[in-house]
This record gives C-alpha cells, sequence and structure tokens, in this order.
C-alpha cells in the first residue's frame, strides 16, 4: 500500500505488527499507534510544534543522571505515576492505600531501632512518630521494615543539601517488634516544590500551575509475605493539601501532625526543650498471596522487593 492519507496512515501502521510474536507487545504497539495519531488529528500540531515537542523529550532525557529523573517527574506531574498506583494498587480490604513513590528515596539507608532519633543534621522542629503494622487477615506484623525519608523543616531533602548536612538525615531503616509497633524521633517535614529547573518546571509554569507538594512523611513498608507499600502520612491542613502537584493525596492518608507545648512528655518520657509534633498513624498489608480478582483485576499483589527512581 502507498499514499496513506491522515486516516489510512494508522491502520497501515499497525498492520506491520502482524508478525510480532508477544502478544503483549502487540497490543501495546497497536494501542500506542491508535492514541498517537488520535492525538495528532485532535490537536493537529503545525511542524515548529512537533519540533518543539521532540526537542522537549530530548531536553528531559538529557536532565536526566544518577541523581535524577526527569521523566519520571514528568509522569508524575501528568498523573501518570497515580494512574499507574490506581491500575497496580486497587483498595483491598483495610489495606494502607498506595501513593506515588518520588525521587528522593535512596537504596541502603542508615539502619536504626525503634526510640531511635533518625534527624541527622536535619533541621526544624521535632517530631515522633508511633503507630503498628497490622496484616489485613489480622494480627501485628512483626519484623515489617520501615524504609523513612521526609523533608526537613523548610522543604528540603537531605540529598539535596549533602555538603551541609554531612550524610544521610530524616531518612532511615526501622523494623517493627513482636506486637507490630515502630517509633521514632524525627524532624516535622514541610511543604516543597518539585524541581522546576529543568523540562518540567517549563511545563508547570506553561501550564500555570504551582510546583508545591504538601508536607509528608515518606513510608515503603516491606514485610516477607507481604505486598510492598509505598504511601505517605500527609499533613492534615497543610495548604496545599487539595493542590498536590503530583496528586499523590489521598483522604486516608491524612493525619494531624499534633502540635505540643515545649516541656509535655513525649510517650518514650522524653520532654523536648521546644515546641514538637506527634503522629500517631498504623499501617495495614496485604498478603502477597492474595490475589486481586475481587477487585476486577487479575494481577496477584506486587512481590516485596524494593524499587528506587534513582539507580544507585
Ligand atoms: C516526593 O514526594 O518526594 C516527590 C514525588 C513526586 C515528585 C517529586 C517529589
Ligand atoms: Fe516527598
Amino acid at each position: 500500500m502507498r499514499d496513506f492519507d491522515e486516516n489510512t496512515i494508522s491502520d497501515a501502521v499497525i498492520a506491520r505488527f502482524a508478525n510480532c510474536a508477544d502478544p503483549r507487545t502487540k497490543q501495546i504497539s497497536e494501542a500506542l499507534v491508535r492514541h498517537l495519531h488520535n492525538f495528532m488529528r485532535e490537536i493537529r500540531p503545525s511542524e515548529e510544534e512537533w519540533a518543539y515537542a521532540i526537542d522537549y523529550l530530548t531536553r528531559t532525557g538529557q536532565k536526566c543522571d544518577d541523581k535524577r529523573q526527569e521523566f519520571i517527574l514528568l509522569s508524575d506531574v501528568l498523573g501518570a505515576s497515580m494512574l499507574m498506583v490506581a491500575i497496580n494498587y486497587p483498595p483491598y480490604k483495610d489495606v494502607t492505600a498506595s501513593t506515588v513513590f518520588g525521587p528522593f528515596h535512596v537504596n541502603n539507608p542508615p539502619e536504626f531501632h525503634n526510640g531511635d532519633n533518625i534527624a541527622g543534621n536535619m533541621e526544624g522542629d521535632p517530631m515522633y512518630i508511633e503507630g503498628v503494622v497490622t496484616s489485613a487477615e489480622g494480627g501485628p506484623v512483626h519484623g515489617a521494615t520501615l524504609d523513612i525519608w521526609h523533608s526537613d523543616g523548610i522543604g528540603h531533602y537531605d540529598v539535596q543539601q549533602m555538603d551541609k548536612l554531612g550524610g544521610f538525615a530524616g531518612r532511615g531503616l526501622i523494623k517493627t517488634g513482636p506486637d507490630g509497633k515502630f517509633s521514632f524521633w524525627t524532624i516535622r517535614p514541610e511543604f516543597y516544590p518539585v524541581p522546576t529547573d529543568g523540562p518540567v518546571g517549563e511545563l508547570l509554569r506553561a501550564q500555570g500551575r504551582h510546583p508545591y507538594r504538601p508536607a509528608h512523611v515518606h513510608f515503603l513498608i516491606t514485610a516477607p509475605g507481604y505486598a510492598r507499600l509505598v504511601t505517605h502520612v500527609f499533613a492534615n491542613g497543610d495548604k496545599y493539601i487539595d493542590s498536590d502537584a503530583v496528586f499523590g493525596v489521598k483522604d486516608s492518608l491524612i493525619k494531624t501532625y499534633e502540635k505540643k507545648a515545649a516541656g509535655t512528655a513525649a510517650p518514650d518520657g522524653v520532654k523536648p526543650d521546644k515546641p514538637w509534633y506527634y503522629l500517631d498513624f498504623d499501617f495495614v498489608m496485604r498478603p502477597a498471596n492474595v490475589d486481586e480478582k475481587a477487585n476486577g483485576s487479575a494481577r496477584k499483589a506486587p512481590a516485596d522487593s524494593t524499587v528506587s527512581y534513582i539507580p544507585n
């Protein structure tokens, strides 16, 4: 066939996939061409606009290195990351909701014990966090690993200021005890902007959007026999709680970071000499062998391996 026009070109391209051996590759290729062509027929790009789009994607790739993943950030601000979470982690019983992973996780963070302070040299108000990890089928989860990370009191992660802090801060691993409980001291996180010095910042400005995420603490929780849980606990009342730049907020993940007066005793008996915050949040894990067919998905709960946006 020759002489394809605006409409016949789509079927012609899709026909070339006829001998594709892998059914999933074939399905994805066909859908990609169908949607891409329909998108182009809808927006009818000029040659200049198409060149700009290609340059934009080129610059997005060029902004990526071992510390920065601009394509994931693009997926985040376009809501694609949260759509991926919605597809792969539908609600199951009272399992804690999942949300976006984000770019500030690091592999092999420092290890701590319950009750320790994970703040390092991070600045801000003290915060005591405690809770219990249980199974959706009932009972505490002993030996669950909580991988925790968050920003400081002015909205910076440790990895954005390693020279100043001299090492990791506001992050670490803590294991639950036989009762499923965990507790630690840290610094109250504050809202912060996603990185805006690259193509994603350019996009947000062009779309008339702010780049902020409401204050939150990240938790990646793993335990043998349970699906990995990637989530945050957001600060109730944060000014950006209803306009998160990456659409990650869920009602069930919002909790008040309770302000306590200086000298008030925390559950471990410590009385900070300045105002401090208290957060109590319980997590519910999904057994890894639970099939999600009940939720309309043929997928099994994902394995409990860790993933990181930063290859380190
Ligand atoms: C974060 O919460 O760390 C984050 C998530 C998505 C984009 C940027 C930051
Ligand atoms: Fe974050």
